[in-house]
Parts: structure tokens; sequence; C-alpha cells
């Protein structure tokens, strides 16, 4: 099975009451760990990339030869889309025509005008080659491959508009930010949540910076239509503390330690711990059965 478009597998999400993980890869362990987690526990999930980690990996199209190849020597069975997360509108375009299955193209920093303008015309060019776009409106906080965003809460009437353009999922800012979430704090603004829905309608929501947010507060945007939740940071945080245990205990300079698949080992079985929690809070898990 190759990566597929996103669109069936969040709108049975929305229907079903749960939501899909979208979890970003940064290399090949990440990936595989994922695809290991969602096979085990036969769960659906969008593998997503931003533009700077795609960079990292080599481009475009090696991370689509390496989620599909993955998928085929793994004998991956799930659903497996492969998404770009925030895109510009030119990596959009690059995205598509390297063989990705789902686009986000984030125009939160145009005005309404030109997002609705490029997001019109990035849902012709997505789905006249069978992927699924998301779009978003109102930034979300917090700071991401050198791109910083204050966190507003989105307008719902425009969320409306961009919900009109026919993206199948829509991210609106919802006090929601990347990373670890500071100690102040004020939580998800639940009114602004409730609104868009209401302006909406069956439109999936999507909710961004789902590192470190509460359960409960997991649940509550579930229940108000949130169906792909996005995490990053802590699948990062989770291996950076596996890897420096090892390394403190001098596991490194043990034997072979040193070697690659042994001193990556500890941080990729913390990311599977991690992705495996994190299905199993959102309700995905058994959903590709
Ligand atoms: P976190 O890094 O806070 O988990 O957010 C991930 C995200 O929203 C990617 O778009």
């Amino acid at each position: 099975m190759a990566i597929v478009s996103a669109t069936e597998m969040v709108n049975k999400a929305l229907e079903g009451h749960y939501a899909i993980p979208a979890f970003n890869t940064n290399n090949l362990e990440w990936t595989k760990c994922i695809l290991t987690a969602v096979e085990e526990t036969k769960t659906p999930v969008m593998i997503q990339t931003s533009e700077g980690a795609a960079k990292y990996m080599g481009g475009y199209k090696l991370v689509v030869d390496m989620v599909n190849d993955l998928i085929d020597s793994m004998g991956i069975t799930v659903p497996v889309a492969l998404h770009l997360d925030h895109g510009t509108y030119e990596h959009c375009y690059k995205c598509i025509e390297a063989g990705f299955s789902s686009i986000m193209f984030d125009g939160s920093h145009y005005s309404i005008e030109e997002n609705v303008q490029k997001t019109t015309e990035l849902v012709k060019a997505a789905h006249n080659k069978g992927l699924s776009i998301e779009a978003e409106v109102g930034s979300i906080g917090g700071e991401e491959d050198g791109v910083i965003g204050m966190g507003e809460c989105a307008d719902p009437n425009e969320c409306k508009q961009i919900a009109d353009l026919g993206v199948d999922f829509l991210a609106a800012g919802i006090g929601n930010i990347h990373g670890k979430y500071p100690e102040n704090w004020k939580g998800l603004s639940f009114e602004t949540l409730a609104a868009v829905q209401a302006k909406t309608g069956e439109l999936p929501l999507v909710l961004h910076g789902g590192t470190g947010i509460p359960a409960d507060m997991i649940k509550k945007a579930i229940d108000l239509g949130v169906s792909k939740i996005n995490v990053n940071t802590e699948c990062q945080l989770s291996f950076a503390a596996a890897t420096r245990k090892y390394i403190e205990a001098g596991k490194d300079l043990e034997g072979k330690g040193f070697d690659p698949r042994k001193l990556l080992a500890p941080g990729t079985q913390a990311i599977h711990d991690t992705v495996k929690e994190k299905m199993e809070l959102f309700g995905s898990v058994g959903k590709a059965d």
C-alpha cells in the first residue's frame, strides 16, 4: 500500500469522534518507529514534515521515497498519509510535484483576501492530483522552524470563508502554541473552537501544538470537531531525554555502544512510546481495522 490522501481517514475520525495523529518526522529512525507503532496498534496516521525538516533530510523527493519504501519493506497495512506541515505557497506546489499525498497551506500571515485567493488556487491544484489540503486561519503561537507566531484566536467568519473554498480540514488558532506551553498559558479557547465549529459545520478541524495539552482539553477539543492533532516537540523531547540518559550512563563508551544503531536505539524507543501514548489519548488506536 502506498501513501494515501488524508481526506477519508480524517472524515472517518470526525464521524467516529476521535482524532488522527499527525506526527512530524525528522529522519529515518523517526519515520520507522512511527510506522512500527501504527502498524502494531492498527492506527491510521499522518506523517508530516516541515519545509526545514524536509530540507534537512535531503528534500521532498527523498521523503516521499523514504515513506513509500518503508511502507513497502515493513509491510505496513494501515493507511498512511504524507503531509507537508505549514507549507508556503511555493513549497505546496513542490510537494504536489514530488508526490506528497497531502499539503497544508499556511496563509495565516497574509490578509484574509490573499489567503482566500492563494488557498483557492491550491485547493484546485491539490484536488486535481488527488491530494488532501489543510488551510490555516489565525496563526498558531510559539516558534517552529524559525517562524514565530503570536497564538491569536481565529475569526470564525474568516474560518467560514476559507472552509467554503473546499479545503479538506482547517487549522484555526484557538490559543494553542507550538513547543512547550509556558507556565502562564491560559489554555485552549473552547469558546473560539465552538464558534468556529458553528460556522464551519461538518468540516474537520485541526489542532496544532499537541505537545503538552492536558488530556481533558484534548478530549473536549475532539468533542468540538477536532479530527487531526499535530505532535512534534513531545517526540523530540522524549528522544533527547532517552539519548541523554544513555550517554550519561556511559553506555556509548561500553563495547560498540557508539554504533548509531545502538546509540539511537533508546531515543527511537522513546519516540515509539510517546507516539503510542498520543494515539491512545486521541482515540485512534484500532481505527484502521
Ligand atoms: P508541537 O511541536 O507543539 O507538538 O506542535 C506540532 C505542530 O503543531 C506542527 O504543526
